[in-house]
């Protein structure tokens, strides 16, 4: 029995996949992941929406593949972007295609020793996330970050270790410039 094709047109100016499941990631569900804590709180009266995800997915089956939308909102805790929670994969060794649609950004990935790179996207952009690097997205400008993700449909999420850790790079404005730096929090 054959499954059926699909095909749909991305929203590129929303970043929204008709008939996708969305999903809302605010700020509450973040708690712990940003290094000011007193922004952190302050931010979190109004509880802003960080980011949202419109997925189309399957069975968790080898040889098949997921694609999702993310759309990442602009703003800052303390010094630091908004970004993703950032995750491996539960199958670490599941690779990912990330594309950029609208806006601007990048990505941290980081191997599980905790070597951190950092890639610049913004619409056109393409970004091949190698089998065992986590990875998370930042939005460093002033509008929705809106990129595209295709990933094995049995890569899994697993965000246990970036929860705890985080990334051993912190993306941040200083001077109104993007840097990436140290994590001052980090350790091995
Ligand atoms: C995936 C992709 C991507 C990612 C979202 C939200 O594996 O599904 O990397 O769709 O999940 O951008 O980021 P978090 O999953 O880290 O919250
Ligand atoms: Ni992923």
């Amino acid at each position: 029995e054959y499954k059926n094709p699909i095909g749909v047109n991305i929203d590129l100016e929303t970043g929204v996949i008709p008939g996708a499941k969305k999903l809302v990631r605010r700020l509450s569900s973040l708690k712990g992941y940003f290094l000011d804590e007193e922004a952190y709180n302050e931010l979190l009266k109004d509880d802003p929406v960080v980011y949202e995800v419109y997925a189309v997915e399957q069975d968790e089956k080898d040889g098949d593949l997921n694609f999702a939308t993310t759309v990442l909102y602009p703003g800052k805790v303390g010094k630091e972007f908004f970004f993703t929670k950032g995750h491996f994969h539960s199958k670490a060794d599941r690779a990912e295609i990330y594309y950029g649609i609208k806006g601007k950004g990048g990505m941290l990935l980081q191997t599980p020793e905790g070597k951190a790179e950092w890639i610049p996207m913004g619409p056109g952009t393409v970004v091949y996330v190698p089998p065992y690097w986590a990875h998370r997205t930042v939005n460093t400008g002033d509008e929705p970050f809106i990129f595209l993700a295709v990933y094995p449909a049995d890569a899994g999420h697993d965000y246990g270790s970036i929860a705890e850790k985080g990334f051993s790079k912190i993306v941040i404005e200083e001077n109104g410039e993007v840097k990436v730096v140290d994590n001052p929090r980090w350790r091995e």
